[in-house]
């Protein structure tokens, strides 16, 4: 439409983490590392383990309540849901259609979205192509994961570095004066990138179609590092090239957690100030797609995160799946 633009706005965010905290010191009690190994390698010092009765579904539905609420929505006023997960509870239904359920969201069509610690990237992505095409007017994006049922606990390599976590966001579809564009909150760009290739330096050793069961994740974890910086540095440096922003407008990068490395490396090759990343990875460890929305809700709360900022979203994981977002609050 002429003379207007369509934003999808951010409304509500929320995230939940499973009762159960492990520090470093309780891991080391029963696997061979220590407390300074997995500090000094990844800034891991905690995470939070789901138990029993603690889900993906559960998780991602506590997260979703806080979201609606903070949105100041009712559940049947959800239009959409779309959930990110790589640790669903069942191999189908949807996780999303037994959160669906759980929340009352009678309104609403809900599926999963597979993209690995990318994927509440690809959730957003989704979403926002969604509302923008009128199939829906409010969103539910989540991403939530127990990663901690498809680690392997005899293999310290990959272990010490995964935890379990959801956060959820509610995108409103609404249009604005197209003069205001530069002004008005909302999701201004998302890019996504898949590179199958590389997919045996990260991935799950089992499934329903080949083993015919659930598998453990595996990881060869140096050389995802060298390619996690500079996949993410190309993605921040193509959403920024399209949206005609400069590193030093960006209020906030809310960024995957998988390795405080990662993060500081990632923010020094754009020359982004370290001090506008929000890093929660000492406190959940990496919870794969939960681990944006779930740092997202945090410096929400806080109130680091402010209306009118200009905030990145940032992952990258298995796949080779990685992407970025830019919105305004
Ligand atoms: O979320 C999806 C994306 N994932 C990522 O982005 C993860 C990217 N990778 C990383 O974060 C890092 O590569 C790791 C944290 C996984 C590993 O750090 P690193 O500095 O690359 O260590 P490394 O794998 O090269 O291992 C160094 C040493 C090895 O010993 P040697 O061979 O040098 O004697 C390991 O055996 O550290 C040893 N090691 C450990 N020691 C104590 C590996 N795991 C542990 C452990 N505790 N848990």
């Amino acid at each position: 439409m002429s003379g207007t633009v369509r934003r999808s706005v951010v409304t509500g965010t929320g995230s939940a983490l499973p009762k159960r905290l492990v520090t470093n010191a309780d891991l080391a009690r029963e696997i061979d590392t220590t407390d300074e190994w997995i500090v000094e390698r990844t800034g891991i010092r905690q995470r939070y383990i789901a138990g029993e009765g603690e889900t993906t579904a559960t998780l991602a539905t506590d997260a979703s309540r806080k979201a609606i609420e903070a949105a100041g929505l009712t559940a049947d006023q959800i239009d959409v849901i779309v959930l990110a997960t790589a640790t669903p509870d069942q191999t189908f239904p949807s996780t999303a259609s037994k959160v669906q359920e759980a929340l009352g969201c009678k309104n609403a069509y809900a599926f999963d979205v597979a993209a690995v610690c990318s994927g509440f990237l690809y959730a957003l992505g989704t979403a926002d192509a969604l509302l923008h095409r009128g199939m829906g007017k409010r969103a539910l994006v989540i991403g939530a994961e127990t990663f901690s049922r498809i680690l392997d606990w005899e293999d310290r390599t990959t272990c010490v570095l995964f935890g379990d976590g959801a956060g959820a966001i509610v995108l409103e579809s609404r249009e604005f004066p197209e003069a205001d564009a530069a002004t008005v909150p909302g999701i201004i760009a998302t890019r996504l990138h898949t590179d199958g290739e590389h997919n045996e330096l990260l991935y799950v050793d089992g499934g329903p179609s080949t083993t015919q069961t659930v598998g453990k994740l595996r990881m060869r974890g140096r050389e995802v590092f060298r390619h996690a910086v500079v996949n993410l540095a190309g993605v921040l440096e193509e959403v920024l090239a399209e949206t005609g922003h400069a590193p030093a407008e960006i209020d906030w990068v809310v960024p995957h957690q998988a390795n405080a490395r990662i993060l500081d490396a990632t923010a020094k090759k754009l020359g982004l100030s370290p001090d506008r990343m929000v890093k929660t990875v000492e406190l959940h460890a990496n919870t794969s797609a939960a681990s944006v929305p779930l740092a997202f809700d945090l410096a929400v709360r806080d109130r680091r995160i402010q209306p009118g900022h200009l905030v990145m979203l940032e992952a990258m994981g298995g796949g080779f799946t990685w992407g970025a977002s830019l919105l305004r609050m």
